[in-house]
């Protein structure tokens, strides 16, 4: 039976590389018979963490935004994607927000058991996305019923649109999805 799959998109670039692998990336795990949503953090309205922490006692946050929506989305998917372009060396700042903002879950019940990571950069290797991951892995440790399941690194693309020219990049975007 398939998973339920969210892919949440985190660049805001027009022609934005990541968003294009993740749409790629989501083709395929459709094609495997997946139940799959990507969204995108594009014109959403996402504001800081104030870190009041109400939502440990409530379950919600003060601040209303997009983020409500979004935060049941997160909780009653099976695997989650964060998709990101690297920025130095780390996860772009409005990912890090969207995590931050995931807070109300800590003390719930949520269905994610995998959790998977897909950049872009303008580096090449491993190390490009390395602390990155690292972050990520950070707050999957403190949602202890999922695991860090793998990732997918764009890289050697700089300007909006390179992916959308790249076979080779978006093929491998397409198997990443399918394998999910
Ligand atoms: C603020 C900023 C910081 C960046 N830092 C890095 C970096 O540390 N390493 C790297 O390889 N590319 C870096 N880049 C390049 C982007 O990762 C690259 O352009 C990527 O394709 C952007 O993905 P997007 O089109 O999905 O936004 C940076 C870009 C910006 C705007």
């Amino acid at each position: 039976m398939g998973k339920k799959i969210l892919f949440v998109s985190s660049s805001l670039r027009a022609r934005s590389n990541s968003e294009r692998l993740a749409q790629e990336a989501a083709r395929g795990a459709r094609d495997a018979g997946n139940e799959v949503e990507l969204v995108s953090l594009k014109n959403k309205d996402l504001r800081f963490c104030k870190g009041c922490l109400v939502c440990q006692k409530t379950g919600k946050c003060v601040i209303q935004d997009d983020m409500t929506e979004m935060i049941a989305k997160v909780q009653s998917a099976d695997a989650l994607v964060f998709v990101t372009p690297i920025y130095y060396y780390e996860l772009s700042g409005q990912l890090k927000t969207f995590l931050d903002r995931c807070n109300p879950l800590f003390p719930q019940e949520y269905a994610f058991r995998e959790v998977y990571l897909m950049t872009a950069s303008s580096e090449d290797g491993d190390e490009v996305y390395e602390t990155a991951a690292g972050g990520l892995k950070g707050w999957i440790d403190c949602f202890p019923e999922c695991r860090y399941a793998g990732s997918f690194s764009g890289g050697g693309l700089n300007d909006g649109g390179e992916a959308e020219r790249k076979a080779d990049v978006l093929e491998r975007a397409y198997a990443f999805g399918k394998s999910l």
